[in-house]
């Protein structure tokens, strides 16, 4: 065990220092601080460590209240920073990549608080005999847990029933449990072997769905979720946002640059369950949707109905294929909602084709978004940009992006 100090957070909030000369990055560190660091993990070209004791603290530092993420569950990164610290480190890291990658030197970001706990509308957990919990950091071994802060409330409950099906024989690999904060529907869905009629008398009426191996046990197999006033339906594989009370933020944040000019044709590029495209219908001629996923289109299309908007179209397809070959009239205004990895190179020539007057580019991986930017500010001003912390205590952080065209 070291003494090092702690020189600045690196992108996943982890402390930067060098031990005997060498690169480390330590879990649950602060800048300033001098720690004493367990080495975990070690490269030819850095170490990952994690603090043992600290010894000079950073005036930010909290007690984390959590005993899992003292396990270093994965769940949380930051919840040794109180918050205030926590909004700078998210702060200072978009400003720091879009000056290093896109060049652009901005800092006056809108900056939407969320809530630190019981935010969360789903989780996955990993499962090993009657344990079930998340990966450890760096290990990938299970760190078995009972509840967790993150979740909705809706969720914890459920736990003690999760411990009570595993006391059962079973040989489960993965559980998915997923909830409609604002309507109260909830989904468990299982993954691997076990007696459905275990599931059945452990979960039935307590939960309004359930699955194993995708089949449906009981109930519809999909959940409602209500969004600034319109209903979602949503399949086990379908993607919605885990936040469902910052979502909605983020989507008025969105639509809201709609409003100044007359649209004739918005795409609504990585639609999933046609959230965006739905809510955006009313301030548009015409919607039109694309996504990779089925279900999510399927869903997105009973969405649609449900909420009778019928100037909107889905595409079951890769943007990259569907921008390629077919044309659509009048796009004025383009939404963007990439997974992490961003942008491929053959969407973003389509894009710039395709010219539309408003580019809304929402981001869950600033790295990435600003990579992506470069090829837009030639054609593209960037007129605002607003972070939304969807998921606090992590190291995550979620933006939208409006660009007019020049
Ligand atoms: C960040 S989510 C956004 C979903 C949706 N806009 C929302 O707010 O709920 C990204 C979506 O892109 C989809 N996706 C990933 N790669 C894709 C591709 N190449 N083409 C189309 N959709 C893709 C994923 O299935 C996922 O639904």
């Amino acid at each position: 065990m070291k003494e090092i100090e702690i020189l600045k957070l690196d992108y996943f909030g982890r402390g930067i220092g060098y031990m005997d000369g060498k690169v480390t990055f330590v879990l649950h560190a602060l800048p300033n601080e001098l720690v004493k660091v367990v080495l975990i993990k070690e490269k030819k070209k850095y170490q990952v460590g994690k603090v043992e004791e600290v010894i000079r603290a950073n005036s930010s530092r909290e007690e984390s209240l959590c005993p899992y993420f003292d396990l270093f569950c994965g769940g949380c990164q930051l919840r040794h920073m109180n918050k205030v610290a926590q909004r700078e480190f998210k702060i200072n890291r978009v400003k720091d990549l879009l000056l290093q990658n896109a060049k652009i030197e901005r800092s006056d970001f809108k900056f939407l608080e969320g809530v630190s706990n019981d935010y969360r509308n789903k989780v996955v957990f990993h499962i090993n005999g009657k344990e079930f919990g998340f990966y450890q950091e760096e290990t990938e071994k299970l760190i078995s847990i009972d509840f967790c802060y993150l979740l909705d409330n809706q969720i914890n409950q459920l736990l003690p029933l999760l411990k009570e099906l595993l006391n059962r024989p079973h040989q489960l690999e993965r559980v998915m449990i997923r909830v409609g904060v604002n309507t109260n529907g909830s989904m468990v869905s299982f993954y691997g072997e076990v007696n459905a009629s275990d599931i059945k008398n452990v979960f039935f009426g307590k939960v309004s769905t359930a699955l194993l191996n995708d089949d449906i046990l009981w109930g519809e197999g999909v959940i409602m979720e209500e969004i600034l006033g319109k209903l979602f339906l949503l399949s086990p594989q379908s993607f919605f946002q885990v936040n469902t009370k910052q979502v909605e933020l983020l989507y008025q944040e969105a639509l809201s640059s709609l409003e100044e000019k007359h649209i004739h044709t918005l795409l609504d590029l990585y639609s999933g369950t046609g959230t965006i495209g739905i809510l955006a219908s009313s301030k548009v001629d015409k919607v039109i949707g694309v996504e990779v996923v089925e279900s999510a289109v399927l869903d997105a299309r009973k969405n649609a109905k449900m909420n009778q908007v019928d100037n909107i179209e889905f595409f079951c397809g890769k943007v990259e294929d569907i921008l390629f070959s077919k044309t659509f009239p009048q796009v004025d205004a383009v939404i963007i909602d990439p997974p992490r990895r961003g942008l491929d190179g053959k969407t973003k020539e389509m894009l710039l084709k395709l010219a539309p007057s408003l580019l809304i580019y929402i981001s869950c991986d600033v790295a990435t978004l600003s990579r992506d930017l470069i090829d837009f500010l030639s054609t593209y001003q960037l007129d605002k940009m607003t972070l939304v912390d969807m998921f606090p205590n992590t190291y995550h952080v979620e933006s939208v992006c409006v660009l007019n065209r020049r």
